[in-house]
């Protein structure tokens, strides 16, 4: 096949799992990174786009001849980037993996992803969807459920639109504030949910809108601290494979989840080229859905890309041309991890721009991909953001995989690093 030449938007831990893998591809021509970050350079050519700006995306792909774009993150494909290709005749024939706008709507709105998977009979928590023109049957529906209470802004809310409150007079009172724009737009409509007990997991398809494949699915871990505590983050670690998620809990997700998501986007008449993320939870062995996202996850990216031994290019080409019937996917048995070392103060207060030393001292069995990085013009490499640098290993076992990340991580320094040491810990 010939050589093409990539654009890939984003800027994260993600992204540089993904350009990693995408520069390995025979496949792989020029590979360019927008805005990309300190260690997307070492893959690709990096250029100073927002990914939220289409016409300067327009402009680039155009003069560079760029023949795939790859949408990393949400925020684009919920603007609506797939369409704005389609829709141009001068870009309609180049490829963009990821959904359409209305596909994103899986992400973009809680309330569409509710209410899409009620009508495909997709097993999630019981919900209302709630505006300040219903409130009143917002805390009718409250009082139905028992504590702990879920409450979800429906849109974009950078991860942090979702309150889960103890006792029903917070969750009245916090139900109000949202809807007073606690969240902005995001929350003039808020979801409320059952709440759900068991341990998560995110498993990540791909599909070419009839066909899918189903990548090595991850765990991620959220709060800053170790055994789960304290505040939430962008992620502090993820391993590969999930020791709860094995063929027989597979097999539900798959009859379940996966085949009637995959014919409901179908039957609705939305246009799908891209990762579908499932959030799940495993309560007593049946797998329910917490939530779709319309990418990959980060940082379950920095881990699951190791895992995958296939020409991942050849994969999202697949996706695009509607062949991924065709193309193999296979899977390294191995255990893979990823250790995020994230600056002291995250998620709350820390600095940027402290110089990190010692990345050159990464054993053989690590890999490390950037997330809150970048270089200076006298070629320092600095800190750039609360998560760093995700240490990512194999190992023949989670603890191995675990040690051979904990080794690099002593070798790297910057100012007040910080990382926890129990990922995967909930795991056999
Ligand atoms: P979301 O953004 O929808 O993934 O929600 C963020 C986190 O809140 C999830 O990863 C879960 O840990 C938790 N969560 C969301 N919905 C529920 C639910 N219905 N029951 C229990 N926990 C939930
Ligand atoms: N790791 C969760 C996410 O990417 O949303």
């Amino acid at each position: 096949m010939a050589k093409i030449d990539i654009l890939l938007l984003g800027q994260g831990g993600r992204e540089c799992a993904l350009a990693w893998k995408i520069s390995q591809s025979n496949n792989c021509g020029k590979l360019y990174i927008a805005p990309g970050n300190g260690g997307t350079m070492a893959y690709g050519e990096n250029v100073a786009i927002s990914p939220l700006d289409f016409e300067a995306v327009k402009t680039f792909v155009l003069a560079n001849g760029v023949d795939m774009v790859i949408v990393g993150n949400e925020d684009p494909l919920v603007a609506g980037i797939y369409d704005f290709f389609i829709s141009d005749s001068q870009l309609s024939g180049i490829p963009v993996i990821g959904p359409s706008k209305d596909g994103a709507q899986l992400e973009g709105s809680k309330d569409f992803a509710k209410g899409f998977m009620q009508r495909h009979n997709i097993p999630t928590a019981r919900y209302m969807s709630i505006t300040k023109e219903n409130i009143a049957e917002g805390y009718a529906f409250l009082e139905s459920l028992e504590a702990p209470y879920v409450l979800k802004a429906d849109g974009l809310a950078a991860g942090k639109g979702v309150l889960i409150l103890p006792s029903l007079a917070e969750a009245k009172a916090e139900l109000a504030a949202m809807l007073d724009g606690m969240f902005g737009k995001s929350s003039s409509t808020v979801v409320i949910e059952e709440f759900l007990s068991g341990i998560e997991c995110s498993v990540f398809v791909l599909s070419d809108g009839n066909n899918y494949k189903i990548l090595p699915v991850a765990k991620d871990y959220k709060r800053i601290g170790e055994g789960d505590t304290g505040l939430n983050t962008g992620g502090m670690g993820a391993i590969s494979p999930v020791s709860f998620a094995d063929d027989e809990f597979m097999k539900k997700v798959t009859d379940r989840i996966i085949i009637p998501t995959i014919d409901g986007l179908k039957q609705e008449n939305i246009t799908y080229k891209g990762f579908i993320f499932l959030g799940l939870i495993n309560v007593n062995n049946e797998p329910m859905v917490i939530e779709y996202n319309v990418r990959m996850g980060d940082p379950e990216t920095e881990a699951v890309m190791l895992r995958i031994k296939s020409d991942l290019l050849e994969l999202l080409q697949a996706t695009a041309t509607g062949t991924l019937d065709k193309a193999s996917l296979v899977i390294d048995p191995r255990y893979a991890v990823t250790v995020m070392m994230v600056a002291g103060g995250y998620p709350g207060q820390y600095e940027k721009g402290n110089v990190i030393t010692g990345i050159d001292k990464a054993g053989d069995d690590s890999i490390l991909f950037h997330a809150g990085t970048k270089v200076d013009s006298n070629g320092n490499l600095l800190t750039n953001g609360g998560r760093v640098i995700a240490v990512s290993s194999y190992g023949a076992t989670k603890n191995e995989a675990l040690s051979h990340s904990f080794t690099t991580i002593s070798k790297i320094e910057f100012k007040d690093k910080y990382f926890r040491r129990d990922i995967g810990f909930d795991l056999k």
